[in-house]
């Protein structure tokens, strides 16, 4: 199951990445919101909670630049939500990082390029070589 929430800036491209998921026959989980204007941190909170909870495999966040939503949930302890523009990115961001949550902005991409971004992230897995392993775990030692 794959998480998806955004703000009133992304919900546009939100709708747009859950009928390209559905279409490709991925779980996907909308977590809000309905288009009214809100608080992206509050949805930000609202997915990675879900993430952490082991409720979704992965999260995808979308506001209008995708910053707000990657600054609000890169606060949550055990999240690594990458923001994203380009599929090199995306790809790096998963073998490398291990990064749970994507983050991508509605107001500056195109649906076509998001989706993409999308598929690579969702069909790349983390490398597990020993030097990035520990770079996460120095990573956790900085949310203590
Ligand atoms: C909302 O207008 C906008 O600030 C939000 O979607 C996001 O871009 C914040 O980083």
């Amino acid at each position: 199951m794959i998480a998806i929430a955004s703000d009133h800036g992304g919900y546009a491209l939100k709708q747009s990445l859950i009928r390209h998921l559905t279409d490709r026959g991925v779980p996907v989980e909308d977590l809000g919101c309905g288009g009214e204007p809100v608080d992206y941190p509050d949805y930000a909170e609202k997915l990675c909670r879900a993430v952490l909870a082991g409720k979704a495999e992965r999260g995808i966040l979308v506001c209008g630049t995708g910053i707000g939503m990657s600054i609000a949930a890169n606060k949550i302890h055990g999240i690594r939500a990458a923001l994203c523009a380009d599929c090199y990115s995306a790809e790096m961001a998963r073998q490398h990082n291990d990064a749970n949550v994507l983050c991508l902005g509605g107001r500056t991409l195109g649906s076509e390029l998001a989706a993409r971004i999308v598929d690579t992230y969702l069909g790349t897995g983390f490398s597990n070589a020993e030097h990035h392993i520990r770079r996460i775990a120095m990573i956790k030692d900085l949310e203590k």
